[in-house]
């Protein structure tokens, strides 16, 4: 196996969940100019340098997560990891912070039916980027 072949869409060695969720990103941000977000967290791959920034707004009563935004420069893998984390994040209106700070790179690639071993560090980006929101988020608003 080769990059080429990873990277092929006609040759997908990829799920058709983690094919769809790169194909059909949810909860992208391109432009976050006009967004105001309670939580911002920046993190990038000691592996292979890519970047993922994740913007959430949180219920400040309920403690929950109601919107999970992100983009990153990363690849196929770093994508579909990140959408479906949000997708995650979002459901049964929300995560509580508490539990959202615990989701693992394994509970994102369980539901995406798996990934290559050697794409795992692409899995980290969204969820590390997440924590940092939040790490972000009490900072600017206190742990009540
Ligand atoms: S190779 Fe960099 S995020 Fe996947």
């Amino acid at each position: 196996m080769n990059d080429k072949q990873i990277c092929d869409v006609n040759n997908w060695l990829y799920s058709d969940v983690v094919k769809d969720h790169f194909l059909s990103p949810r909860n992208i941000l391109l432009d976050e100019s006009n967004y105001e977000a309670d939580g911002i967290g920046i993190v990038g791959s000691p592996a292979c340098g890519d970047m993922m920034v994740v913007w959430i707004k949180i219920d400040k009563d309920k403690k929950n997560i109601y919107e999970c935004k992100w983009r990153t420069f990363g690849c196929a893998s770093a994508i579909a990891s990140t959408s479906m984390m949000s997708t995650m994040v979002l459901e049964n209106d929300g995560m509580e912070i508490s539990k959202a700070k615990h989701i693992t790179p394994e509970a994102i690639i369980d539901r995406l039916g798996g990934l290559p071993d050697r794409k795992y560090h692409c899995s980290v980006l969204g969820h590390l980027a997440l924590r940092e929101a939040i790490k972000d988020y009490e900072e600017n608003y206190g742990r009540k």
